[in-house]
């Protein structure tokens, strides 16, 4: 039988590792973290990683190890020595797994603690999931399609639905919650990095699942207060500009997409509800000026029904969820842009 060493050992495991490691590390498998919880979860997930690319390591160095140095020779069919065991052996490997699961667990527990812990005077944004939008009602009681937060407040969102399950998540957040209808849902999140993240429908939901997202933008505080302040005085539109970049944004926010086509706006070829293509013709025939016709449409979507369509399947919810300003801008964009 031939015998390999030590070093030889040392050297495969380092070279195992090494790979895994750069596996691990080069590839970004997640994004970086925008929250304070999702910056625990992050230091969760390298301590388990590294425990993992440690035992990794010693695993395969003692396989390739052990295939290299103990294989047959070539014509040897004889049956191998009887082992029985080696007591010192098993009990190092049932300690040392033993003490890092216990570890795993520890760390795990606190950081489930922490991040469930809103302080004393959190943020409450109601966060509503509809068939295929988001909606986020703030403590003036008013509800809109993006989620703005300022940075290094705790926020807890109260999560619900009115239809089907729907969950919330944002990647850079790292949590998902469950938006289920009839009951409320808690997430504490504190945001700590400034910018603009994809809220996104995790939980298959219908034909527009995958259309089901809005935005959360992350302020500094002087931004953000100013924003919420100047909602309360006035009904402007959330976003800053005008025309057709508020109504895009409006259209797309408010999910429109998931259930209508619209040519001028790429994405928007939803199925479920008519076509917004020939919006004129459908005035026409419902014996309304073109402006009306689109904001009823809108506001009381069952009023008039599309030939080959179902009432109720549109959110009668709009005229709630958006500003009239909001409503007057997509209404607007609407009617110069269909034919
Ligand atoms: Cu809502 Cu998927």
């Amino acid at each position: 039988m031939r015998r390999g060493s030590i070093l030889q050992l040392v050297l495969i495991g380092v070279a195992a590792g090494a790979i895994a490691t750069c596996v691990a590390v080069f590839i970004p498998w997640l994004p970086t973290p925008a929250s304070r919880q999702a910056g625990r979860i992050d230091f969760v997930y390298w301590f388990t990683t590294w425990i993992s690319l440690f035992i990794f390591a010693v695993v395969v160095a003692i396989m390739v190890y052990a295939m290299i140095n103990f294989r047959a020779e070539p014509g040897d069919w004889s049956d191998g020595p009887p082992v029985h065991g080696n007591t010192r052996i098993e009990i190092i490997w049932t300690i040392i797994p033993a003490i890092l699961v216990t570890a795993v667990a520890i760390v795990s527990a606190i950081v489930l603690a922490e991040n469930g812990k809103a302080g004393t005077n959190p943020l409450v944004v109601k966060v509503v999931g509809e068939q295929f939008a988001w909606q986020f009602q703030y403590p003036n009681k008013k509800y809109y399609p993006i989620l703005r937060l300022p940075v290094n407040r705790p926020v807890k969102l109260e999560i619900t639905a009115l239809d089907v399950i729907h969950s919330f998540w944002v990647p850079e957040f790292a949590q998902k919650q469950d938006a289920v209808p009839g009951q409320t849902n808690e997430l504490v999140i504190t945001p700590d990095r400034t910018g603009t993240y994809d809220v996104i429908c995790t939980e298959l939901c219908g034909l527009g699942h995958s259309l089901m997202r809005s935005s959360a933008v992350v302020m500094n505080a002087p931004a953000y207060n100013h924003w919420y302040a100047s909602t309360l005085s006035a009904p402007t539109p959330p976003t800053t500009g005008g025309g057709t970049a508020v109504a895009t944004a409006l259209f797309k926010n408010n999910g429109c997409s998931a259930c209508h086509t619209f040519k001028p706006i790429a994405g928007a070829t939803g199925t479920l509800g008519p076509s917004l293509d020939n919006l004129k013709q459908a005035a026409q025939a419902a014996g309304q000026p073109l402006l009306a016709y689109i904001k009823q449409s809108i506001v009381q979507p069952d009023a008039v029904i599309a030939k080959g369509y179902q009432p109720g399947v549109m959110p009668g919810t709009f005229g709630t969820t958006m500003t009239a300003t909001e409503i007057n801008a997509l209404v607007a964009y609407l009617a110069q842009n269909t034919n």
